[in-house]
């Protein structure tokens, strides 16, 4: 296939983007009084409002058909059906699988995935009862998730936005540093009697998780026994011999799938240590709105299509207009850990150098950063208003509350409307340059009626399928992460010397000078 950049879809909306790029925000909007119309879209409790972008209707269409030319409806259908479509992997992406309760992925592998989910949904409901119990028989009232990345960030995300996890039966706690006060300091809120230990890992050998799960090992051993490590350990993971030689037996252990990639397997039992605290009512209503927002991927047309319009805006600023930045900005204290699972989301699934057959990519995955509002409005947001260099912001907003403080709330959201009009329009300061701010900077916003499982489901499958058809028109294989690996090595290679006697490899200048230098203060007396 020729780069998509070589297509004329890609041309046309170059010369588009000349055309329309000296309009303001301001001249968009006085120029057609029906934007918010033709530019928001909404399906169940969830808006998608694209009109505050630089952008219009035209650009809508031919952004759909450069989606068109860069074959998205064959490549979603190729990724419902179970291709290898992870090439450079041989691998699916069959996570949507997990959450189809009705075999349209073929295979077997719903039905799979829907015989393990009775199993977890047994688990999770013995452990809320108390019927699975550890050591001393006690009923468990702590859960210390393990696990780092995809293994570690969806499942917090969604038990944090869902319920506060420390005031759910049980309460869960997540460890996922390499830094040892992360798991000293939760280790020393936890009573090792009451307390199960999930080890997530769909490897097994990621260093982090493994240092951790040891730590916690040698605690639950030493104060329960050895004998403690079997009936307080769950193992979640692809490969079940390490599981089993780290000592957790076979009914304690969750296989996931070579089939779901680690930062869209939430919806495995990787979902395991979000399903515990939140009961496994809640935990399916969830995947059943991802569900359902699957269904209106596969079967609405693109240009009613939330997954694939979202994709393409944020395609439209990054490719067209040279934004390489965005700022992801929840208003609901619930979703403060949406960010950082974005982040891992798109930036590990797009941040690729080279499409799928190994040539320069026109552009991938902008910088996603970004923290709950209103306290980012106290941190970064002047230079979103004043820095010379404009970040597109996506704002999400929920019109019903997790608290009974109904003022707080309109004032939550006021404040959020009010950032997306500032953004948009400025202000010229009254003629002082250091006050005016110049406006035209562009951003989404999606509000839904309230954040329950089913729409925070639906929030999430909509993003995982925005980041598949960004991938997909710039030809970048959204689901391997060989960047990672790199540093994974050099910090196996440096590890030995660190206790050396000499610094034994060869490393640049600066990583010796450091490397010594760390040495010496580390070990002063
Ligand atoms: O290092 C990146 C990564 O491979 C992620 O893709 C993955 O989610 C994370 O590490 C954790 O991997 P694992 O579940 O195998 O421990």
């Amino acid at each position: 296939m020729a780069p998509i950049t070589e297509t004329p879809e890609w041309k046309m909306l170059l010369a588009h983007r000349d055309e329309i790029e000296p309009l303001t925000l301001s001249d968009h909007f006085n120029a057609d009084a029906g934007r918010f119309e033709t530019l928001s879209f909404e399906v169940d409790g969830l808006v998608l409002d694209l009109s505050k972008n630089r952008l219009n209707a035209k650009t809508v269409e031919l952004l759909v058909a450069l989606a068109d030319a860069a074959g998205l409806e064959a490549r979603r259908d190729s990724l419902f059906a179970g291709d290898n479509i992870n090439e450079t992997e041989a691998r699916q992406a069959l996570h949507p699988a997990l959450r189809d309760r009705s075999e349209l992925t073929g295979g077997g592998v719903s039905a799979n995935a829907a015989q393990e989910a009775a199993r977890q949904k047994a688990f999770v409901d013995a452990v809320r009862d108390g019927q699975e119990s550890g050591a001393t028989s006690q009923k468990f009232t702590d859960v210390l998730s393990i696990g780092i990345g995809g293994s570690h960030l969806g499942p917090m995300m969604v038990a944090r936005a869902l319920r506060h996890g420390d005031q759910a039966d049980p309460a869960v706690h997540f460890v996922a540093n390499m830094d040892g006060i992360d798991i000293s300091e939760t280790l020393g809120k936890l009573d090792p009697a009451t307390t199960m230990v999930v080890v997530i890992s769909k490897t097994f050998t990621t260093a982090e998780t493994v240092k951790n799960a040891e730590t916690a090992r040698d605690w639950i051993t030493k104060n329960l026994g050895a004998d403690g490590v079997a009936s307080h350990f769950v193992g979640v993971s692809a490969d079940i011999g390490a599981v089993e030689r780290f000592g957790i037996p076979a009914a304690r252990t969750f296989p996931i799938w070579d089939w779901v990639g680690g930062r869209y397997s939430l919806w495995s039992a990787v979902g395991l240590s979000a399903a515990l605290p939140l009961g496994w009512t809640a935990f399916d209503e969830m995947n059943n709105g991802a569900h359902a927002m699957d269904q209106h991927f596969t079967q609405q047309p693109s240009s009613r299509n939330l997954p694939v319009l979202l994709g393409l805006a944020d395609l439209w600023n990054v490719s067209f207009l040279g934004y390489d930045a965005r700022a992801v900005l929840p208003y609901d204290h619930r979703l403060t850990d949406l960010p950082a699972y974005l982040q891992q989301l798109e930036m590990e699934s797009n941040g690729k150098g080279v499409d799928l057959d190994g040539r320069p990519v026109p552009a991938s995955s902008p910088v996603v950063f970004g923290g709950p509002g209103t306290i980012t409005q106290h941190s970064f947001h002047q230079m979103l208003h004043q820095g010379p260099q404009p970040v597109p912001a996506e704002f999400i907003g929920i019109a019903r509350t997790g608290h009974d403080l109904p003022d707080r709330q309109d004032a939550l959201i006021a404040n959020m409307l009010a950032q997306a009009e500032a953004l948009a329009f400025g202000a010229d300061g009254n003629g002082d340059p250091h006050r005016a701010c110049p406006g035209n900077r562009p951003s989404t916003t999606i509000l839904m009626d309230g954040l329950t499982p089913d729409r925070l489901g639906k929030l999430v499958s909509l993003y995982e399928h925005k980041v598949f058809v960004q991938g997909v028109v710039w030809g970048i294989n959204s689901f391997d992460q060989f960047g990672v690996e790199l540093g994974k090595r050099l910090a196996a290679r440096l590890t030995g010397d660190m206790t050396a006697a000499e610094i034994s490899q060869n490393y640049d200048a600066s990583t010796v000078g450091l490397l010594r230098r760390y040495r010496a203060w580390r070990d002063k007396e």
